[in-house]
Formats: C-alpha cells, structure tokens, sequence
C-alpha cells in the first residue's frame, strides 16, 4: 500500500505541447501555486510560453544535447532533483521515461490521457477511437508506471463519440473533461487521499475536491 500527498509539495510538469493541461493545473486554486516547474523537450512548446507567463521556471532541455535517452533522462532527473520536486505530472509529454526516472517517482509521477485505458494506449488514443468505431471514449489520470500509458487509475471519464467527429474535434472534447479531472486528481494527490492497493487507488473520504 502507497499512500500518497503533500499539501506543500513542489510540483513539476513535463509538456511537449501546447500546454493545455499544464493551464489548467496552472488555473487551480490549490495545485498552481505549487508549481514551481515546467520542462519540455521542444523549444517552440507553448507549455513553456504559458510557464513563462504565469512565473513559473520554464525549462527547454533538449534532447539534441544528449547523447541517449537513458543520458537525456540522466539530466532530467538531475534536474527535478535540485529543484526538490515532489510530484512530476505529465502533461503532454512525448517521450517514453527510462525505468530509472520512473522508480525515483514511484507514486509521485502521475500522467492525463485522451482515452478510457486501457483501450487505446499510446500517441494517438483519439484517432484510434475514431478508427476502431467505437462509440465512447473518454479521459484517464493514473499514477506513470514502467509501462506506457499503464499505471494505477485514479480518474476517468467517458466521453461520446459523435456522428461526423474528426479527431480534432474528439479531441478537443476529450481534452475540456481533461482539465476538469487532471486538476481534480492532482488535488486529491497533495491533500493524501489517493490509497494505491496495487492496481487500485482507494479515495480517502475528506472534503469534497
Ligand atoms: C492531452 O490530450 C493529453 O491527454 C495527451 O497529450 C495532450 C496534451 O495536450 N497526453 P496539451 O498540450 O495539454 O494541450
């Protein structure tokens, strides 16, 4: 049994993206003054303008600069060490994490993505949706294990497939039930109320997030 949380921890977010997510834990009462760092690996991420806006340390660490991924991962977790980070969330972050980085966060490092796991895991989960037919698909936050798109769930949501939906616009849909739940279990992760019993994440009773 893990228990997780820290009301005071210093949260970092790793986005490759536009930093849609990464926003939305900005815009929390409670999770955007805890975080205190956001790296990408693309310099032209619009996650790291949206750091730089809101006052957050924004840090390009470029993968070009690294000999291998495990080197890259090195320098990353060298990183979130001497910023004393206590919770990573992964918000959009296009790269595959190396065991090493993965253990040193283990129950500290959670991840949001666009489908209903563990159907479509992987880079395209809306598209899949669309091309496998099916009819819901939704969001999931769960803890980052060893394997892609794989660890303890914490929060999910269905969303509906819709008649004449292309993927940006399932996305896009999944993506407004994402900044509803990322914030929501980030919450519940700093007040210490996620139990993680093996596969399963217990919600401790307290006030209503
Ligand atoms: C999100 O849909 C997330 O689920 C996936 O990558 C996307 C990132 O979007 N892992 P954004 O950069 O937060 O807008």
């Amino acid at each position: 049994m893990v228990v997780c949380g820290l009301v005071e921890a210093r949260v970092a977010v790793l986005a490759s993206g536009t930093g849609t997510n990464l926003q939305a834990l900005l815009d929390d009462d409670a999770v955007g003054p805890r975080v205190v760092l956001v790296v990408s690996d693309r310099r032209e991420a619009g996650a790291l303008r949206r750091a730089s806006a809101a006052g957050v340390r924004a840090v390009h660490l470029d993968p070009g600069d690294h000999a291998s991924r495990d080197a890259y991962d090195m320098a990353l977790l060298d990183l979130l060490r001497r910023e004393r980070i206590d919770l990573v969330c992964l918000a959009g972050f296009m790269r595959i994490l190396s065991p090493p980085i993965v253990r040193a966060f283990e129950g500290r490092m959670l991840n949001v993505h666009p489908s209903l796991l563990p159907s479509f895991r992987g880079a395209h989960a809306p598209r899949d949706a669309l091309a496998w037919g099916a009819r819901v698909t939704g969001a999931t936050v769960h803890f980052v294990d060893e394997e892609v798109d794989h660890g303890p769930i914490i929060a999910q949501e269905a969303v509906p497939v819709l008649e004449g939906d292309d993927e940006a616009d399932l996305h896009a849909r999944i993506q407004e039930v994402e900044h509803r739940l990322y914030p929501r279990a980030v919450r519940l992760w700093l007040e210490g109320r996620l139990v993680v019993e093996g596969r399963r994440v217990r919600i401790r009773e307290g006030a209503v997030p």
